[in-house]
């Protein structure tokens, strides 16, 4: 299945063959893969649209970057059309089964199940990625969805070099891989780790893409492959159903907005948490002159901002589609004020002080992010995940589709941390057909002279990246500086701030505890931030590759 090979030489062809134009317009593609980028630029090249290269890139991402997203997952495309201003956020977020209920990760004395909602098929929830993606090219795309899935299909066949990133994930799913079989077929070398660089071919996975390409969403949501998928996933202990699979519908959302010192953010509206998140915590910090405070308050205010925010995704943040949230209160500039109200420059809140205790939070890296835009200001920001590296682990075999763990985002238990140790109330509580709760934050911000659009894989802390990235913009940083920015986070539980490795300086540590925060260096750098940019007065585009990854940023001319 895999057979060492090197294959720079073939990357670079792939990628460099590319022209940039899509009708006459340069574009600007960022992604988490050279080779998605790349098929992103050669849907332009066929006379595609920005939201054919979206297809083209989501697609080969899925192939590519199995340990982030795939068809077995889902996500959040946030579109732009330039010609009339219209605006939609696709909300491709998995659905738990209709058979799924409150209970099914507890044990019988009401406790939660550990590594029940993260590991193997009854992980999964229906995946909203293929209808996604069909959805978006038929919708908004000018192509044929078969030419937009053909990079992806290509490189599924004639497979591609795994890189150290992939390795990396793998190291830590494998225990979990080599439970199943169909999986650790795919993915492992004779049970092992292959080495860097060998070529990874996925037939299987090549065979259901082409049926997506030649029958739509039936290709994935009915006939043979839902048959296949519903045995195989209730075989492994699953509880999916074909109606599952056949009721699955994408929903289509109106963007959530707000201003920043004259900045218009726009961002994802629930059943992600990420929009609200950001704008709330921007609103809050928008008090402030962040660029005239010293540094150790600055870096206070701004954690002060996210723990207030977050808590507001604990208590009001779910499906839409299932409760009431109040997102206008939210989003209100008033409502921040009266949050900004409680906050004092010299001394940290406890977060206990806002509701009860929770311990620490592991690691988390996962998902996967690309944005794109022409000169015309067409755009698209979509984050799109299977949640933590390669999902559930699980494989239905003859499909090559890695299915999701994203029940874990639901709230299992009230007060109970998840996998990205975020707690959850009611707001979040599994019902069947429910969209779980998102942290994804795929954003545009523009001003009168400038439109960026970004975000990040990254778990609880994509909210936290993206807002440090907007403040960065708000400096009149460009691209290459949002995605380097050093990164520190709290998510209102566990009351801590956790910092990349030399985020902090030793000042800024001391200057922080003596607040009354507690801080913990994280274990790795986080994110992998996709990001591009449009000047709008000379129409110049620049584009950034977080190098914590081992993405490609291009702007094609
Ligand atoms: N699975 C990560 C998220 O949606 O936030």
């Amino acid at each position: 299945m895999l057979k060492k090979r090197y294959t720079a030489i073939i990357l670079m062809t792939v990628f460099w063959g590319s022209q940039a134009y899509a009708d006459g317009h340069k574009v600007a593609i960022a992604s988490a893969h050279p080779l998605a980028t790349a098929a992103g630029f050669e849907i332009l090249d066929k006379g595609g649209n920005v939201f054919d290269a979206a297809v083209a890139v989501s697609a080969a991402l899925a192939v590519v970057e199995p340990t982030g997203s795939g068809l077995g997952g889902g996500g959040y495309w946030l579109l732009h059309r330039e010609k009339d201003g219209f605006e939609t956020l696709i909300d491709g977020r998995e659905k738990a089964p209709l058979a799924a209920h409150k209970a099914m990760y507890l044990d019988k004395d009401g406790q939660v199940i550990p590594k029940l909602s993260l590991d193997g098929a009854l992980a999964a929830a229906i995946p909203g990625m293929p209808a996604g993606l069909v959805h978006l090219s038929e919708k908004y795309g000018k192509l044929p969805l078969a030419d937009s899935l053909a990079p992806a299909i290509r490189y599924a066949q004639t497979g591609y070099a795994i890189g150290n990133r992939y390795l990396k994930m793998l190291k830590v799913r494998a225990e979990l891989i080599k439970q199943y079989p169909a999986t650790a077929d795919i993915f492992l070398d004779n049970g092992k780790l292959p080495q860097p660089y060998s070529i990874l071919r996925q037939p299987d996975l090549a065979h259901t893409l082409t049926q997506l390409a030649k029958s739509g969403r039936d290709g994935f949501y009915s006939g043979c492959m839902a048959d296949k998928l519903v045995k195989g996933v209730n075989k492994a202990g699953g509880i999916w159903t074909k109606e599952d699979l056949e009721s699955y519908q994408i929903a289509e959302r109106k963007p959530v907005t707000g201003h920043y010192k004259g900045i218009k953010i726009t961002s994802a509206a629930p059943s992600s948490s990420g929009g609200i998140v950001l704008i709330e915590a921007l609103n809050i910090l928008s008090g402030y002159d962040l660029q005239k405070t010293d540094e150790i308050t600055r870096k206070h205010l701004i954690t002060e901002a996210m723990r207030r925010a977050y808590h507001d995704r604990t208590l009001y943040l779910g499906d839409a589609d299932f409760i009431d949230i109040p997102v206008k209160r939210l989003l209100n500039e008033d409502y921040a004020a009266g949050l900004r109200s409680s906050l004092r420059p010299d001394k940290a809140l406890p977060s206990e002080m806002l509701s009860g205790e929770i311990e620490q939070q592991p690691e988390g890296t996962n998902t996967t992010h690309f944005s794109i835009i022409d000169e015309e200001g067409n755009r698209v920001a979509a984050t799109l995940s299977i949640n933590f590296p390669f999902g559930s682990g699980f494989v239905v075999a003859g499909t090559g589709v890695v299915l999701n763990d994203e029940m874990d985002d639901f709230s299992s238990l009230p007060g109970a941390m998840n996998g990205y140790g975020l707690v959850g109330g009611v707001a979040n509580a599994i019902a069947p057909g429910k969209r779980m709760l998102s942290s994804m934050t795929p954003t545009f911000l523009e001003t009168d002279t400038q439109v960026a659009v970004l975000g990040t894989p990254g778990g609880s802390r994509i909210i936290s990246m993206v807002l440090l990235a907007a403040l960065d913009f708000a400096k009149g940083n460009g691209p290459e500086s949002w995605v380097q920015v050093p990164r520190f986070h709290h998510q209102f539980m566990p009351d801590v701030i956790e910092y990349e490795k030399g985020a902090l300086s030793d000042a800024e540590i001391t200057g922080l505890a003596a607040k009354g925060h507690q801080l913990k260096v994280a274990r790795y750098p986080y994110g992998d931030m996709q990001a591009v940019l449009l000047n709008k007065a000379n129409k110049s585009l620049s584009a950034a590759s977080d190098k914590r990854g081992e993405g490609r940023a291009v702007v094609g001319h």
